[in-house]
């Protein structure tokens, strides 16, 4: 890991120090201050979550930070300037989008994502890895959840910035998001290490579903006994931010209550939806799935429970399905 001392922390806090200032005063700001109130977030939110707008231009945290040729190295480490390798002209990153500033686990700004304010493409712009930003690791929103309560007992994973912000503004205060990756192994030993229970709730399309199927196998290996995960599936072409402002947190909340899945009834349904367990075939098929992920679980009792009712869909004993699957071993 970095050391504390990072040359390029103080950087990035400058950085997200222009852009709110930015988003107060320049004289192109009302675009991006139109488009933050579009969306229905108020300006204590926004203040919250420090967000900030890089203006239009392709210099202006350049000029603003600028400094010698040592600063702009770092301001291309920190990811903050692109350098065109064949001209070696440097510009600005983020031009023209609402900025939101990531922070790690203590506070200290990291890294950026940003979003364009109508239909272009990229939609969003994140950060690339640096010194100080492993995206397969950090959590956006974390810190803000955990700064308003440090005595969580659930974290709601999802996928997007404006899913956390609309949801902590409608006081589900326990939202973070993965940056732009898939859930992993990494994200979950370190949410698992502050709640004991983890909620995902990704958008209510064909993306979200694989992402929560990833997001279950990454789940698996964390799940010691007094852990649990659950899911929570959207209505087609809905996610939480589009969601929580049309229902309201209090139906939102019920929804939570009322549907999410526990991850063991998530498992069995879809692997029955792949593998048909009305037939044979179909219960050697799921059996097969299901066998090796099921071994993946460390807490003993969970992993004797999910057996067992694998056991009780294909109708094959416990001794035939913890056989160590090798395919291979039987041809002698
Ligand atoms: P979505 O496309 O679902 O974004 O991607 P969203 O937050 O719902 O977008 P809007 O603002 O409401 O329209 C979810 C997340 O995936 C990453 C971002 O982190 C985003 O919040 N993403 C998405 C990117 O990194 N790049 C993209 O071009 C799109
Ligand atoms: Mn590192
Ligand atoms: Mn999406
Ligand atoms: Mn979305
Ligand atoms: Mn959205």
């Amino acid at each position: 890991r970095q050391s504390v001392d990072s040359p390029l922390y103080p950087l990035l806090e400058a950085a997200a120090e222009f852009y709110r200032q930015a988003l107060k005063s320049h004289p192109a700001r009302k675009a991006a201050v139109d488009y933050l109130k579009g969306r229905g977030l108020s300006g204590t939110i926004a203040r919250d979550f420090a967000l900030g707008f890089a203006p239009p231009g392709w210099d202006n945290l350049l000029k603003h930070l600028s400094g010698d040729a040592l600063q702009q190295k770092a301001m291309i480490e920190a990811g903050l300037l692109i350098e065109n390798a064949e001209t070696g002209k440097r510009y600005d990153r983020f031009r023209d989008r609402v900025v939101f500033p990531i922070r790690d686990s203590r506070g200290r700004v990291i890294a950026f994502g940003g979003r364009v304010l109508g239909d272009d493409k990229p939609k969003y712009l994140n950060s690339p890895e640096t010194p100080v930003f492993h995206k397969g690791q950090e959590l956006y929103g974390l810190y803000e959840a955990r700064k308003s309560n440090r005595d969580l007992d659930e974290i709601i994973v999802v996928e997007g910035y404006m899913d956390v912000i609309a949801l902590t503004q409608q006081g589900l205060r326990n939202a973070v998001a993965t940056l732009g990756t898939a859930t992993s192994e990494e994200h979950l030993k370190r949410l698992f290490r502050l709640v004991p229970s983890v909620l995902f709730c990704f958008d209510g399309d064909a993306a979200g579903r694989k992402a929560a199927w990833r997001a279950l196998e990454a789940t698996l290996p964390n799940l010691q006994d007094g852990r649990r995960a659950r899911f929570l599936f959207l209505p087609e072409g809905e996610d939480p931010d589009s969601l929580v402002r049309a229902e309201g947190s209090d139906a939102f909340r019920a929804r939570l209550e009322q549907q999410a899945q526990p991850l063991a009834d998530y498992f069995f349904e879809q692997l029955g939806r792949e593998a048909d367990p009305r037939s044979l075939e179909g219960k050697a098929h799921l059996a097969t799935l299901a066998a090796p992920l099921i071994e993946k679980i460390p807490g003993a009792n969970l992993r004797a429970l999910m057996r067992q009712r694998l056991g009780e869909i294909t109708g094959l004993s416990g001794e035939a399905l913890s056989r160590p699957h090798a395919p291979g071993a039987a041809i002698t």
